[in-house]
């Protein structure tokens, strides 16, 4: 491999600060980390550098409803993130948070140019305004009837019923989202970029970069629309960086996140060592490659490209939008089960199962990913363990036994390793061109080969011939280095399995440089199994368990969108209130359940009967803890059937979840069965 040596920066959309990782957010870091892993396992030198997209409204309500102040929060996700992503094995060379002071200093320098420049602009704008709450509201906290369909109860932007797009004033009967008030309109100055002074070289740029032609066709249509002002300043209360010079102004999400992608490479860059500014100067010659979904394009390729432009520091080389994640067909959904944490997939399954169906799916494109869950064990089973990681438990049991994991010295037929060798050109074109579906189809028909190979030879019997010792051992070793080239190829999709893998070869396999050097005259070490089969079993606990979660942490919810929250559940009327049934019950007894993650089975009195209820309360206390105490159950909830038992109802908790979460206890007086009024 004779290639330069290329300096490249990637990164992936930054996560919001206040939701959990889920597959969706898997898709796109699972994308950019084979892609990564991929460019290093090639010699160039790849960091891969990211955050958390740490400030907004969202933001600053979540924390407020989980009785924490809003850097609590961002703390404790930001450790559940970056755990989330180590577990995935997903390389990242640094995790940061746009609410670090590396952060602060580069969104005011960055400002500060665009400023000094002639790109910032004030000017007076009316806006929705919660008195009650003493804040300006952002379109999706405000809530009312769409003025084209008139279905209730829909944002303040656009439509769920008819999809219609809107300003918020246009709804019917407006209120907020956070105290439920009748907004106001109220004037403020905003800070605005004059995005149209960029239209000449954002066109430059578009033509010079690799954007896909999807994008660059989208991009036309916004252009002849005509590129409108961007508003970059928000009002207090507001989770951010205030605007410099002024009081009460903070800078809008939007234009501190995509900044954290060059100041968590700054601080990589103070950390290792690197030198800054020849990544992002303007004269830069590395290279930089954004992965995104396609839902966040017109920040990326508009905003982002201008503000770098505005403030004299380099553009992106790439910016590459990938489809939605669906599951078995559909959006991921809650109540179905398919809302997946990375977490709850994480206590079941293996991740270099999700990273090679991801791989295996994925396309250069932004077409939508379908985790058809039948196919994701079908298609794993089969290519994975059935085809690759075949191949070496064929071959090393003889090599184990027969031959003390000695290799022979020559390759029996080397025209067919060259062969393998050959074709890692193509399957490195597919890699580099993120079509690694293609690359993945490459890698299997020749796993097919080697496979055919060995039936052709059939070692098992020809170990039992007189004579044909050397022979056996030679197909063993050819076998074994075509498991090599493979497991070479692989090793960005498969990092777990690669590194087992270079366990038992003896060879480090994350890398391109010596696979053209056939492992011959040496010895392997003991095969352990590498990757086992999915068991379809396991799948089916990962939705149930996703199922639980939902259970233990509120309303069904089919949004995607991390950051958004919608505080405002719709209003009932006292009628549906009073049709809840709460009782007291005392807990008679309390017991864990080993494989649940989340629930704890109870054995409630209610006076005049006993019910068994699945309380989502494991992380908050032992069972013993609660055994002889009284609480407050929903008693008339329909029985609902779990993977451990029937549940008999539902106890009340208050609390944000995991240890944060505290039964209620009726005062002293109250006993079983007594109605809660
Ligand atoms: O859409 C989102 O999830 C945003 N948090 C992505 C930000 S990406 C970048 F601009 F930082
Ligand atoms: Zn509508």
């Amino acid at each position: 491999m004779t290639q330069k040596k290329r300096q490249i920066l990637v990164t992936s959309a930054l996560p919001y600060a206040n939701g959990v990782i889920h597959l969706g957010h898997m898709l796109e870091y699972i994308q950019t980390d084979i892609w990564a892993r991929f460019q290093r396992s090639r010699g160039h030198e790849c960091y891969f550098a990211w955050a958390d997209d740490a400030h907004g409204t969202p933001v600053m309500l979540r924390a407020r409803a989980e009785g924490m102040t809003p850097e609590e929060l961002i703390d404790k996700m930001n450790e559940e993130h970056k755990t989330d992503f180590r577990d995935f094995g997903i390389s990242f060379d640094n995790y940061s948070s746009t609410h670090s002071e590396y952060n602060r200093e580069m969104v005011e320098l960055i400002y500060r140019r665009l400023e000094e420049n002639g790109y910032i602009e004030r000017r007076d704008v009316e806006q929705f305004y919660d008195s009650e709450e003493g804040m300006f509201l952002p379109d999706r906290f405000i809530r009312g009837t769409c003025p084209k369909c008139r279905t209730e109860d829909q944002y303040g932007d656009s439509c769920e019923s008819c999809g219609s797009t809107y300003a918020p004033t246009d709804l019917i009967e407006p209120r907020s989202a956070v105290s439920g008030s009748t907004p106001v309109m109220k004037e403020s100055e905003h800070y605005f970029v004059r995005l149209a002074d960029f239209e000449q070289a954002l066109k430059d740029w578009i033509a010079s970069g690799s954007l896909q032609p999807e994008i660059t066709n989208k991009l036309q249509e916004w252009f002849q629309d005509g590129l409108r002002d961007w508003d970059i300043s928000r009002d207090e209360p507001y989770f951010g960086f205030r605007i410099p010079g002024t009081r009460n102004k903070y800078f809008y999400v939007w234009v501190d996140a995509p900044i954290g992608y060059v100041s968590s490479f700054k601080e990589l860059c103070d950390r290792t060592g690197l030198d800054f500014d020849a990544w992002w100067g303007k004269d830069s010659k590395a290279e930089v490659h954004h992965f995104i979904g396609k839902d966040i394009v017109y920040f990326h390729t508009l905003f982002w490209p201008a503000m770098l432009m505005g403030a004299g520091l380099r553009t992106p080389t790439a910016v590459y939008a990938h489809g939605f994640l669906t599951v078995d067909g559909a959006k991921m959904s809650k109540s179905r089960g398919t809302f997946v944490s990375a977490r709850t997939y994480l206590d079941h399954l293996h991740p270099d199962y999700l990273r090679y169906y991801f791989a295996a799916k994925l396309g250069a494109g932004t077409a939508d990913i379908d985790l058809n869950l039948e196919d994701f064990v079908l298609r794993v089973n089969s290519d994975v363990v059935g085809k690759v990681v075949n191949i070496a438990s064929r071959c090393a049991g003889f090599i184990g036994r027969r031959f003390e994991g000695m290799l022979s010295e020559k390759l029996p037929r080397p025209e067919l390793y060259n062969e393998f060798l050959a074709a890692g050109e193509q399957i490195a074109a597919d890699f580099e061109g993120r079509n690694y579906q293609s690359a993945i189809r490459r890698i299997m028909q020749l796993a097919d080969k080697a496979n055919r190979y060995i039936d052709e030879e059939k070692p098992w019997q020809q170990i039992k011939e007189k004579g044909r010792e050397d022979h056996v051992q030679a197909v063993c070793t050819q076998g074994i280095n075509l498991f090599n080239v493979l497991m070479t190829y692989l090793a960005p999709v498969l990092p777990f399995t690669a590194s087992r893998a270079g366990d038992f070869l003896g060879r480090d396999v994350s890398s391109w440089s010596n696979v053209d050097q056939p492992l011959l005259g040496t010895a392997v070490n003991a095969f352990q199994p590498l990757l086992t089969r999915i068991d379809p079993v396991k799948v089916s606990a990962v939705i149930e368990a996703s199922k639980e979660t939902l259970q233990a942490s509120g309303p069904d919810s089919d949004s995607l969108a991390g950051g958004d929250i919608d505080p405002l559940e719709k209003e009932i009327k006292i009628d549906d209130f009073l049709k809840i049934d709460l009782r007291v019950a005392r807990i008679v007894s309390a017991e864990s359940i080993p494989e649940a993650n989340k629930l704890l089975k109870l054995t409630l009195d209610l006076g005049n009967e006993t019910r068994t209820v699945f309380a989502g309360i494991k992380s908050a206390y032992e069972p013993a803890q609660l055994e002889g105490r009284l609480t407050v159950m929903v008693a008339n909830l329909a029985p609902r059937k779990m993977r451990f038992g029937i549940s008999e109802g539902m106890v009340l908790a208050a609390g944000p979840g995991g240890e944060d979460l505290y039964i209620l206890e009726p005062d002293d007086g109250a006993y079983p069965g007594m109605r809660v009024t």
